[in-house]
């Protein structure tokens, strides 16, 4: 069994994976400090994350009804992501293993994303293109294997879960925005504006910079009593353009595919417009259950499975990194 740990943002994950891909435990401990600051605190998160840590190992443990002499492997986060945050993962990770001598995984949080489409009971197997959406990333992947991708399209400026944080926050909305403008979406009129889906934007690259400066326009026009008054409507339009730019690009990926078949990944695949949208295509679709996309421990001893594993003690040595190094 894999015993998981994510801690590259603001949630504390711990999960407890068989090496057939069997969810043994998930537990994922959101930090909920950073929504009175509209974003994430960097030094915050590492710091809650330090306390939280050896609590969320415990209870994956546990849940999993398990102790770490049936784990013979440790899976960690490696990057991209906060560094700091990284860094408690991977120093506890690196504790975890050394003490029974057991081998390491580090894994891209990305990939994780990717992998977790293939969890049981379900997996979805390469060849697909997958559609990644996060809050720090927003990409389409041609998945050909289990162990990693070629990136073929991305996002110029911001990533959707940044449109969708950022777009909340102009609606007086919390942090994470996506879950709270998503839910006020719902009561509104997706028609009612007309927001840019950064169309103009050639073959499969995004491009959402213009649509939460279009946003940010229609608030300061509307005033502050109309915006709340039409806060629903603005929401259903502002997700409805998201959504449309995803799906439109994923279907120009498919396109080029002798074989079409579509998975989604990252936090805003959790997105129900987005999950609707995706499933009503015309060719297979995977979408992972909504707490298998937002960060979790899960998908990341899911894309351990196809990880080289290191040695004890070669791993003491290793680092975190903060942006994306290699083109897995
Ligand atoms: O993958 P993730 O949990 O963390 C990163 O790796 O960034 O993604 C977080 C992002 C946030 O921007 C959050 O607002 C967005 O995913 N998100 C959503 C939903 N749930 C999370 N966006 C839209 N609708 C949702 N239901
Ligand atoms: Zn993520």
């Amino acid at each position: 069994m894999i015993l998981a740990l994510e801690t590259s943002c603001d949630d504390t994950c711990a999960a407890v994976v068989t090496h057939a891909g069997e969810l043994r435990s998930n537990v994922v401990s959101s930090q909920g400090v950073h929504d009175r600051f509209g974003g994430v605190v960097p030094e915050w998160a590492s710091r809650h994350h330090l306390e939280l840590v050896n609590a969320v190992v415990d209870d994956a443990l546990s849940r999993a009804r398990v102790s770490l002499d049936d784990i013979d492997l440790v899976a960690v986060t490696q990057g991209p992501g906060l560094v700091g945050a990284l860094l408690v993962g991977v120093a506890t990770a690196k504790g975890l293993a050394a003490s029974r001598r057991l081998p390491l995984a580090a894994v891209d949080h990305l990939q994780g994303h990717v992998a977790a489409n293939f969890l049981a009971p379900d997996p979805f197997e390469p060849p697909f293109v997958c559609l990644l959406a996060s809050g720090g990333h927003t990409l389409l992947a041609r998945v050909r294997d289990h162990a990693g991708y070629e990136t073929v399209g991305r996002t110029l400026d911001d990533a959707a879960g940044e449109a969708f944080d950022k777009g909340a926050r102009l609606l007086g909305l919390g942090y994470p925005g996506g879950p709270a403008l998503s839910a006020l979406a719902a009561r509104g009129d997706r028609a009612a504006f007309a927001f840019p889906t950064g169309a103009r934007v050639a073959g499969l690259d995004f491009s959402f910079a213009g649509l939460k400066t279009a946003l940010l326009y229609k608030v300061r026009e509307l005033g502050p009593r109309e915006t709340e008054r039409r806060a629903a409507d603005l929401a259903a339009s502002y997700e409805h353009a998201i959504v449309s730019a995803l799906i439109a690009r994923a279907e120009r990926a498919l396109a080029a595919e002798a074989e079409p078949r579509l998975a989604i990944g990252g936090g805003v695949a959790a997105n129900r417009l987005l999950r609707e949208r995706a499933l009503a295509l015309d060719v297979p679709v995977h979408v992972p259950a909504p707490e298998l996309c937002t960060d979790n421990a899960a998908m990341i001893g899911s894309a351990a499975r196809w990880v080289p594993p290191r040695a004890f003690p070669d791993y003491l040595a290793l680092d975190a990194y903060a942006t994306r190094r290699r083109a897995a």
